[in-house]
């Protein structure tokens, strides 16, 4: 470890102690969980107060979902008897649909939530099992790569573009939408995130003998790449630009979230790189983030004035991969940071995207009928909170393969609003909010109630505009979560997706997915306490 470059380390802690900076209250947390009943004890009743706020069950769910999230990764998790530590379950359901399995995107996603929570406050009780699951998942990973599946082998790499495995670690190896290229990615923002939130938990680390036992299985320089994080990077490097199945599993081609995953793992993937001296990589992993920075705005269709997630396809385009591609292609806490952000959730066409989604959304789905307008309002568009799926063209009924038609899904109705709360953060700490023609329809949906007069132009703290667009961000993102609270279980509980005509919670139960998307929007909800609304 002496042959580290300690300056560069150093800066790398600084700068991501933004991203470890973000504030949660989740104090209640670590007592229910750490508590006598551990890990794998029944589910806490969480009392329901007599006049409970959005917010007070915001809080409330939080704790649920967390819970309930747990429940589903191992060691720890209920009724998980053979599944291999490190892993973590799509949900418990085991038949119509069969999704006990681990997806390395459903698995990289849910403990990237859990690396939040342990960077929140490393020394908590919460935090020391945490601190359990996350070395578990980091060796499991290390297991899953080298595990020989249809997708391939660890040798070319091209075995880690395998989307899921059996739930004691060994190939799945029935028909699938294979490869998938976004998992590599994910697995390893997961993981590097965790190495920065470990290593400032543990700051001499770095520079003792035991450090290099904890750092070198995660990230070392040595060619052919054989740690975790590193095998991910030169796979996401060399294949980016091959096709591969979508999120949903379901399309071959050139797809939004993957890529928007790939580009974030390649630009912090440099910056690890270079803190671990190995520069030759880091100029490798930067030149291909620039010419993903090149590549990426090939999805927004200028023609029908929103993004599209698969390049050259017969859909819309329109699509919840948008929402999460933004959200996971974008932290939060790089508003603080140095990479140049690209579609990040504030940006004109993630909104507009997001616009035309609801819209679509909003008459498709029963559950969603707006309430007859009066005449002069019909031409309106309106931004409200709805319950949201995949994709206008969906037909996934969430149990097989009747494709009796889409549904709204819990995880994109939650990510509406965490794009929303993200939004209104940013645009309350820069103090600016610019009005551009391509924005001005959101702006405009957006505010519909308000009786002020939106223009294009930029408007700051002493414009009323500001305040009500930041006052409506946080409304609207509201309005999506009361679409959660209205549709989830009388335990809290959310499955994967609700009926679109009766409302009623279907597909896999207790999808992890859906707990983590819930848990980040709280997250960002919580960030936009406090802007003086
Ligand atoms: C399961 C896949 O994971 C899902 O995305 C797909 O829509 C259904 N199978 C139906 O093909
Ligand atoms: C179906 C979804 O389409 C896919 O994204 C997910 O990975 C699997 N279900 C497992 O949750």
């Amino acid at each position: 470890m002496t042959l580290l470059l300690p300056l560069v380390l150093v800066a790398y802690i600084v700068l991501y102690a933004f991203a470890l900076s973000i504030p949660l209250h989740l104090h209640a947390v670590s007592s229910l969980i750490g508590g006598s009943r551990g890990l794998s004890g029944g589910y806490a009743q969480v009392q329901q107060p007599l006049k409970e706020t959005l917010g007070d069950w915001v809080e409330r769910e939080e704790r649920i979902a967390l819970e309930r999230l747990l429940a589903n990764v191992a060691p720890g998790g209920k009724d998980l008897e053979g599944v291999v530590e490190g892993s973590v379950v799509a949900s418990p359901s085991r038949e119509e649909p069969d999704y006990f399995y681990q997806w390395v995107r459903d698995a990289a996603i849910t403990t990237s939530t859990l690396v939040d929570l342990y960077a929140d406050d490393p020394s908590s009780q919460l935090s020391s099992s945490l601190s359990t699951i996350l070395d578990a998942y980091a060796n499991l990973q290390y297991t899953l790569q080298h595990t020989n599946n249809p997708s391939g082998t660890f040798s070319d790499l091209s075995g880690l573009g395998e989307p899921k495995f059996e739930i004691d670690g060994a190939p799945f190896v029935g028909n699938w939408g294979r490869p998938q290229r976004d998992g590599p990615a994910l697995r390893a923002i997961t993981l590097m995130a965790y190495l920065r939130a470990y290593n400032a938990s543990h700051p001499w680390l770095w520079t003792s003998d035991s450090g290099e036992d904890w750092f070198k299985p995660l990230y070392d320089p040595k060619m052919p790449a054989n740690s975790i994080i590193k095998a991910d990077l030169e796979y996401v490097s060399h294949f980016w630009n091959e096709s591969g199945f979508d999120l949903w599993e379901e399309v071959e081609g050139l797809h939004f979230f993957t890529a928007m995953v790939q580009m974030r793992a390649l630009r912090e993937g440099a910056d690890l790189a270079l803190a671990f001296g190995d520069d030759g990589a880091a100029e490798w992993y930067k030149l291909q983030a620039a010419y993903m920075e090149a590549f990426i705005p090939q999805f927004w269709d200028t023609q029908k004035g929103h993004l599209v997630e698969t390049l050259e396809s017969k859909r819309s385009g329109l699509d919840c991969g948008l929402l999460l591609g933004s959200l996971h292609g974008f932290p939060a806490a790089y508003a603080n940071a140095t990479h140049t952000p690209i579609y990040p959730p504030h940006s004109d066409e993630i909104l507009v995207s997001l616009l035309a989604l609801v819209q679509d959304q909003r008459t498709r789905f029963p559950i969603n009928a707006a309430p007859p307008s009066s005449e002069d309002e019909e031409e309106d568009i309106v931004l409200e909170g709805v319950g949201l799926g995949r994709y206008p063209e969906d037909v996934y009924d969430g149990y097989g393969n009747k494709h009796s038609g889409g549904n709204p899904w819990f995880l994109c109705t939650s990510s509406a609003a965490e794009v929303l709360f993200r939004t209104a953060a940013h645009v309350s700490s820069t103090s600016s909010l610019t009005i551009t023609d391509l924005s001005l329809p959101f702006y405009e949906a957006l505010l519909a109630s308000s009786s002020l007069d939106v223009d294009t132009g930029s408007y700051g703290p002493s414009d009323a505009v500001f305040h009500s667009v930041i006052e409506r961000l946080v409304q609207t993102g509201d309005e999506f979560l009361s679409v959660v609270k209205k549709h989830a279980g009388a335990e809290g509980e959310l499955s994967e997706q609700f009926d679109r005509n009766t409302g009623y919670m279907r597909g896999a139960r207790d999808l992890t997915w859906s707990y983590g998307a819930f848990l980040q929007a709280g997250r960002a909800r919580k960030a936009t306490w406090g802007l003086g609304l």
